[in-house]
């Protein structure tokens, strides 16, 4: 099975401007990936892209301001990422949104929201990118969900139909690329709270959240492991 080295890597990180996609963004650029962000706010992603070129003292990450809601617009990044580098090797799905309404106030406008950045975006994303992995014979595609796609919480009820709705796609779509060969990865995330806000490297997470950097380096295990090998959802949280 076709293997590749971390830097002849592209990866693509879905909200990689802020929280866990930038730790994500942080640690693929330090083992040589180059890495596009994309979200919607052009200004977090430019400042990102050049605090974590500084740090790894090369231009390896690459703001691309997109709306994930907006199916033109995925199709546009794609088309960028392919234009530039002629491959796409790992997709971070971690961009995702809650709207905290109840089940007796859930409005149409929230749910749809949730639906359309955490779920139908993903859906699209991934149609869009898997033609090219294939052709490419090789990718890896991360999923973040959560523990909120694991149990329900009364808070968040749409956030968790699209967190449990992403586990089960992922997990089709597991099946599928396995039926059809394809040397594709799918790998899922369901972390409990994770302190973005106190993300410095010595900082201390608040008590029953995890430090962010402990998602980056799960990832990174993930990642290296042999390409037959399956990891089902990494459950993490504060114990
Ligand atoms: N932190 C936690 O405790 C925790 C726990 C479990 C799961 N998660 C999941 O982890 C992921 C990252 O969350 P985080 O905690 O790091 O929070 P975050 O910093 O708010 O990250 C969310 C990212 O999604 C992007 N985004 C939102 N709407 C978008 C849209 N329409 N199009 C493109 N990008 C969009 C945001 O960027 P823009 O605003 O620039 O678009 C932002 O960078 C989410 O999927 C979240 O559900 C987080």
């Amino acid at each position: 099975m076709k293997t590749k080295p971390f830097i002849d890597q592209i990866a693509l990180v879905t909200g990689g401007g802020t929280g866990i996609g930038r730790a994500f963004t942080e640690v693929l650029s330090i083992h040589g990936v180059n890495v596009v962000i994309a979200s919607r706010r052009k200004e977090v992603l430019e400042h990102a892209a050049r605090e974590i070129n500084e740090l790894v003292g090369w231009e390896r990450v690459f703001p691309y301001a997109f709306d994930i809601q907006d199916q033109s617009q995925i199709g546009a990044l794609v088309n960028y990422v392919i234009e530039r580098w002629q491959s796409l090797d790992v997709v971070v799905n971690n961009s995702g949104l809650a709207v905290p309404e109840t089940v007796d106030e859930i409005t149409d406008d929230g749910w749809d929201k949730v639906m359309d950045t955490n779920l139908r975006g993903v859906m699209q994303l991934v149609r869009a990118v898997l033609p090219h992995m294939i052709m490419n014979d090789f990718g890896d595609i991360v999923n973040v969900s959560s523990q909120a796609g694991k149990h329900g919480y009364a808070d968040v009820p749409s956030y968790c139909a699209s967190k449990f709705g992403l586990l089960g796609y992922a997990e089709a779509l597991r099946d599928h690329v396995r039926k059809t060969g394809a040397n594709i990865r799918v790998f899922n995330f369901c972390p409990g709270l994770v302190d973005v806000e106190n993300s410095a490297s010595d900082a201390r997470p608040r008590p029953g959240f995890i430090h962010v950097s402990n998602m980056a380096r799960t990832l990174m295990y993930a990642l290296s492991l042999d390409r037959e090998v399956v990891l089902e959802d990494i459950n993490i949280y504060a114990r």
